[in-house]
């Protein structure tokens, strides 16, 4: 019989942040929780599983399993170290601006939702001390390209249960993440209630168009379909047709003025990056994964950057220094805590 893993009491206390060893306790008891070599037992006698080295708060079947095949099958596509272009560093060199970036170094990082780790391993290489998790099986794949490119720890948990204390982390990152969630703004106050007084956060958000554009049109017809699909299904589909609808795709974007307007019409989802110097092939690979990224995901609410605006609260006399622009997957948002 499958073991419901019970995350509420689970609590990760004592962050030593040099050498990222971290005291499990229970909460219930305050006691440290004994640690065998497959799960960590609280005087409760719940159990949370130790699988390949990765602690799981999670149960085993969740709605964010078709990310988790997805990040495992892809895991190295969007890595800057694999695609050998700075795409992810550039992105969140120019969302979360030189004077957050450049702070990270030290820093306790909380990443929310992290994927594959793309990433995560920028925050590495900015010497960061980072704290990263998912919801799917994701994790395995992140901890595969980079728990050993410095100091990281990587568990697979919940948005609505972080297992470590409020007002804990320096940084909280959670980029392409809260739309895939049934409910967007109890995540974000989740995260936000993790971050220090005087800590930054930086969220990003899928836009809700007014218009037909080819990243959304095709893919909000076809997801009342597709995001019900067996993932496998959906993936041996996308595989058979992009490789042959990308350059006829490409061929009509090129279309002065009106290129766009007509991919966005028909109806044929294609996750086409036409100018950011991938090659043939990344090109391809990059498409089947972002067009199954946005055909599979169970959850997908885009809003307007007022609506994102309202969900962070604008008005909570809690920010210190707050930002909202156009960016990165559609709204980015910075907020330095008071
Ligand atoms: C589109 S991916 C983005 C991954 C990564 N941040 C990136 O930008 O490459 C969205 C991720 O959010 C995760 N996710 C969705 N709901 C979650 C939740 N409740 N808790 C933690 N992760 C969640 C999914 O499993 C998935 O890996």
């Amino acid at each position: 019989m499958q073991r419901t893993y019970k995350i509420k009491t689970a609590f990760l206390v004592n962050f030593v942040e040099k050498k990222m060893k971290i005291l499990w306790k229970d909460p219930n008891s305050c006691s440290a929780m004994i640690k065998n070599k497959n799960f960590f037992l609280t005087e409760s006698n719940d159990k949370y599983e130790i699988k390949n080295k990765i602690p799981r708060f999670v149960d085993k079947k969740n709605y964010t399993d078709a990310f988790g095949m997805q990040w495992n099958y892809f895991r190295k596509t969007q890595l800057d170290s694999y695609s050998k272009f700075p795409l992810s560093e550039q992105r969140l060199k120019r969302c979360l601006g030189d004077n957050l970036f450049s702070t990270l170094k030290g820093k306790l990082v909380l990443e929310a939702g992290c994927g594959a780790g793309r990433f995560t391993e920028i925050f590495l290489s900015s010497d960061a001390n980072v704290v990263s998790f998912d919801y799917s099986n994701a994790v395995d794949a992140n901890y595969a390209s980079n728990s050993d490119k410095g100091d990281v720890f990587i568990f697979q948990g919940d948005l609505y249960d972080i297992p470590f204390p409020d007002e804990y982390f320096d940084y909280i990152f959670c980029f392409g993440v809260l739309q895939h969630t049934p409910n967007p703004l109890k995540a974000y106050n989740s995260i936000y209630s993790k971050l220090k007084k005087g800590g930054s956060i930086s969220i990003d958000y899928y836009l809700k168009f007014d218009k037909p554009t080819p990243w959304s049109t095709p893919k909000y017809f076809w997801r009342p379909v597709t995001a019900k699909m067996d993932p496998q299904k959906l993936l041996r589909i996308i595989k058979l047709y992009i490789p042959i609808y990308l350059p006829i795709d490409t061929f009509i974007r090129k279309i002065p003025k009106i290129g766009s307007l007509i991919t966005a019409i028909i109806p044929i989802p294609c996750w086409n990056y036409v100018s950011i110097g991938l090659n043939k092939a990344q090109r391809v690979e990059w498409a089947i994964m972002d067009t199954f990224d946005a055909l599979s995901a169970t959850y997908d609410t885009p809003k307007t950057l007022e609506e994102v605006r309202e969900m962070v609260g604008v008005d909570n006399t809690g920010h210190e220094k707050f930002e909202i622009f156009y960016g990165s997957n559609g709204v980015v948002v910075n907020i330095l805590k008071k």
